[in-house]
This record gives structure tokens, sequence and C-alpha cells, in this order.
């Protein structure tokens, strides 16, 4: 299967992700999460990508499209994934569908408030060895500031400061009804409330994807 997760920057992408990948056994792709560690390794891209990200613009297209070429040629993937954070414009669906050839089968669109978004994103904070999301108030590590599973201090990523995180969905709102048009357009959206808790948004993805 092939799955898009869509939604704006906080809609919990990442977190139902995970989920999936455990009932689907499918590999989990986040072109945020390589851009991440392409920035990290101080890549030729990472040099490149870092000042968008930082401001929370979006990487320009060309750049994240062939990153994501290149990704779906693993060998990986021969069963399906679940991509999360691409496309995020009509130019990287149309070029997916273009890299896939007979296109994705499912875009999940996970619609989630802005008020919503602004306060799982200024609280969330992330396990640098594992990756592990986490939320100081929605879902708290059980020692403060310490990941359950590494047991190592936990950190706030840069682009999820307040004046950032405006940015980001400003960027979201710009872009993201031409590829909900695009995936509507195919017959292959699927709309669910990101608002709702974490267990309930999985229950209604899982669900969704049993009566494909
Ligand atoms: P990326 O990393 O993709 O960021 P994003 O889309 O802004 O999404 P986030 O990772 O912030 O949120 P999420 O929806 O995964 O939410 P999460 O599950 O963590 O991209 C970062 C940057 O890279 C972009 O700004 C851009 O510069 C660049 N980039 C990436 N892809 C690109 C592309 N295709 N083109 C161009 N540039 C690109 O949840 C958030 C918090 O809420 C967590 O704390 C979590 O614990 C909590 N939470 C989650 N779900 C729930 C729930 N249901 N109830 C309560 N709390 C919840």
């Amino acid at each position: 299967m092939k799955l898009i997760l869509f939604g704006p920057p906080g809609a919990g992408k990442g977190t139902q992700a995970k989920l999936l990948i455990e009932k689907l056994r499918l590999p989990h792709i986040s072109t945020g999460d390589i851009l991440r560690s392409e920035v990290k390794n101080n890549t030729d891209l990472g040099k490149q990508a870092k000042s968008f990200m930082e401001a929370g613009k979006l990487v320009p297209d060309s750049l994240v499209t062939e990153m994501v070429r290149k990704r779906m040629q693993s060998p990986d993937l021969k069963n399906g994934f679940i991509l999360d954070g691409y496309p995020r414009t009509e130019a990287q669906a149309k070029a997916l569908d273009e890299i896939l050839e007979g296109g994705i089968d499912t875009a999940i669109y996970l619609a989630t408030s802005e008020q919503v978004v602004v306060q799982r994103l200024t609280g969330r904070r992330v396990c640098p060895k594992c990756g592990t999301n986490y939320h100081m108030t929605n879902m708290p590590p059980k020692n403060d500031m310490i990941c359950d599973q590494c047991q190592v201090e936990l950190f706030q990523r840069p682009d999820d400061n307040e004046a950032t995180v405006k940015n980001r969905l400003a960027v979201y709102l710009k872009e993201s009804s031409a590829v909900l048009d695009f995936y509507k357009n195919q017959g292959k959206l699927e709309h669910v409330s990101g608002d709702l808790d974490s267990e309930e948004v999985f229950n209604i993805i899982s669900k969704k994807i049993a009566a494909l």
C-alpha cells in the first residue's frame, strides 16, 4: 500500500505514521526527518535546506523531489510505504505521480485546527536518539524531559517556536488546497479529524484502510 499522510504542521502525521508502521509493517518516509538528518550531517543538501527550514519555509521543490526520487528507488519499498511530509505543493504531487507511475493508493488528510496545531507544536519535545515525539501536556514522558525508552534528555525542534510555527502554517494554508484538490479529483482523499486524541485518530485511519 502506498499511503500519504497529509495535513498542517502538528496535525500528528509523524505520530500516526509511527503507529501505522507497527500495524501495516511498511517503511515510514518522512521528508522532514530526512532533511533534518541532512542538516545535521552538514551535507550539500543540508546546507541548501537549512535556512528554509529555520524560517518555516518550504525547501525548493526541485531539491525535495530529487531526494524523494532517490528514496523511492530503494528495494525496501516494494510492498509500499507511509509517506509523511511529501507532497506539499501541487508540483510535488504531480512529480510523485510521475515517480510512482501508478500514483499512490490513498491520501489521509488530517484536518486540524490552527489553535490545536500551535498548542501541539510549541509543547512538542523530541528524543534525539530514537526520534519519539512527546508533548509536555498531551503525551508527557514519565520523567520530566527524559525519553522513556532511551533515558536521554528531550529537545525542542528549532522550528517549533511560535513565530516559526505561524510561518509554517501560513505556507501550509497557501499550498494545501491545490494538493487536496489533486487527490480529491483522483478519488483518493480520505478525511480524518486531526483534532481528536491520537488513539481515536488511529482507530479511524485503521478503519478507513481496512475498507479500501
Ligand atoms: P516536517 O518535519 O514534515 O514538519 P511538519 O509538516 O511541519 O510536521 P511536524 O513534524 O511538525 O508535525 P506532525 O504533523 O508530524 O505532528 P507530530 O506527530 O510530530 O517538515 C519540517 C520542515 O522541513 C518544513 O517546514 C520544510 O522546511 C521542510 N520540508 C519537509 N518536507 C518538505 C517538502 N515536501 N517540501 C518542502 N519542504 C519540506 O505531532 C505534533 C505534537 O503533537 C507532538 O508533540 C505529539 O506528541 C502531539 N500530538 C500528535 N497527535 C496528537 C493528538 N492526536 N492529540 C494530542 N497530541 C498529539
